[in-house]
């Protein structure tokens, strides 16, 4: 089989800042062992997020200068508005600064203490968005989710059973929405099937709860489905992607993923009173509904990366680079989820660190272990971020300890992929000398961002 190679040339670079061992053992304590503390500067691969962090086309580029900067009827906006109509098949299109914002807007108007939302799961701004509001964030993820190192196609699907179960206990009348993430990030980068897609749209009809998609990685979930569903192999990209939509009421977007934007995103929706009142609170948050937060620039940077990330060539490309990833740790040994996600490959930190128990982060001891070796930034996506205490403030930790090295979109090539592989079998090999953390400092909410560390 012949190489999969980069499918585009590089016309601009950007350097790497590179830095010893040594200064890396001192800046990580000087970021109280937490990688959101470094300067990006003292990085050498970030793979801190795949958010914002995309490689923008000399199309987009170009697009940029192009942005109509006016405050009312940008034809920017309109551009946009388009390309997610054409997308999403909904037809009305708010933008915002980024996906957070179009989740606070949606959930300060549906929320509300009493009221549950379902998914497969939540990433963290979303269930903080809910949270915030009042009410509860439920996640139902399918059972082979729950099982790293087991392959099975579509582990980001929910379990349908329980969500039946759930609706009928609490009521439909307590369930604003329902919400599918694609793909599931916070499981693993791991995408929906759309038989489970079909599914849930059928029992939210049944029960009348309106279902939203999450869908910021909505392309990679869609080449998936192409790769791996019966029936769905000979269907270009743009077609999956329109039958994914159309079991949506509406959805909310980070354009900070898949379409290639530094910043944006966006709710999109077929209900106009809910429409309405987005708007009424976009206004006092964001701005006029034709700009949303963002400049003329950004909103075709964003619609031209739209188009941009349906293109096959690209979706081959991106998900073999996480899947080769994959392939050199599993045949080193080491505990990865299994298959690769479409974003990101997620370390399992519980089975990587078995020495280190759960409350003392493990999770967090691996980025840490993965920056000092390399210079790699990667993220904790466990009891660090989702961790919660009881009444006598022992920890109740979150079901996965994992830590996600996410890949930034048309960044990084082949070689800076060995090298993250290298790296990770070399900290594997000296796990035995990794020691767990303690939190001196944290915030209430979202405390992964923020939270101080120090080693045991
Ligand atoms: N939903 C999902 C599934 C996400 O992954 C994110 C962001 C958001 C919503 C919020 O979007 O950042 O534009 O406000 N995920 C980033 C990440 C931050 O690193 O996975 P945002």
């Amino acid at each position: 089989m012949q190489t999969i190679i980069e499918p585009f040339k590089i016309k601009s670079v950007e350097p790497i800042h590179f830095t010893t061992k040594e200064q890396r053992i001192n800046l990580l304590k000087e970021a109280h062992f937490n990688s959101f503390l470094l300067k990006s500067d003292d990085v050498i691969i970030d793979l801190l997020t795949d958010s914002g962090t995309s490689a923008m086309s000399s199309n987009q580029w170009a697009g940029i200068m192009q942005g109509d900067e006016s405050y009312a009827g940008s034809p920017s906006f309109f551009r946009f508005e388009v390309q997610v109509q054409k997308i999403t098949g909904m037809p009305i299109v708010i933008p915002t600064h980024q996906g957070r914002a179009a989740e606070k807007i949606l959930f300060s108007i549906l929320g509300g203490k009493g009221k549950y939302f379902v998914s497969n799961t939540l990433f963290d701004t979303t269930r903080a968005n809910i949270e915030f509001s009042g009410a509860e964030g439920v996640d139902l993820l399918c059972e082979e989710g729950k099982h790293i190192s087991t392959p099975a196609p579509f582990k980001g699907n929910m379990d349908t059973d329980a969500l039946r179960k759930f609706i009928i206990e609490k009521g439909a009348e307590n369930i604003p929405l329902c919400i599918v993430t694609v793909t599931n990030n916070s499981g693993g980068g791991q995408p929906v099937s759309m038989e489970n897609v079909r599914e849930v749209r059928k029992i939210c009809t049944d029960f009348g709860v309106p279902l939203f998609i999450d869908a910021c990685r909505f392309a990679e979930n869609c080449y998936f489905i192409k790769i791996r569903e019966k029936g769905y192999e000979n269907k270009s990209i743009p077609e999956i992607v329109s039958e994914l939509f159309s079991y949506g009421d509406g959805c909310t977007m980070s354009a900070k993923k898949d379409a290639f934007a530094n910043i944006g995103g966006f709710l999109a929706m077929h209900d106009k009173n809910l429409a309405q009142r987005c708007r009424n609170l976009l206004v006092i948050t964001e701005g006029f509904p034709t700009y949303g937060g963002l400049a003329g620039r950004d909103l075709e940077a964003i619609a031209i990366g739209l188009e941009e990330v349906m293109d096959e060539n690209y979706l081959h490309y991106r998900i073999r680079s996480i899947e080769y990833i994959t392939e050199k740790l599993v045949n080193a040994g080491v505990p990865v989820m299994q298959p690769g996600g479409g974003h990101a490959v997620y370390l399992d930190a519980k089975e990587f660190l078995s020495h280190i128990p759960v409350n003392q982060y493990p999770g967090q001891a691996l980025v840490g272990a993965l920056y000092i070796e390399g210079g790699i930034r990667g993220v904790e996506i466990g009891s660090l971020m989702f961790g919660k205490y009881d009444d006598n403030h022992n920890l109740m930790p979150a079901p996965m300890e994992l830590v996600r090295l996410a890949i930034p979109r048309r960044v990084y090539t082949q070689s800076h992929i060995d090298y993250v592989s290298e790296v990770i079998i070399e900290v594997y090999n000296k796990r035995k000398e990794i020691v767990g953390l303690k939190i001196v400092e944290e915030a209430p909410m979202l405390r992964h961002f923020t939270a101080k560390l120090t080693t045991f």
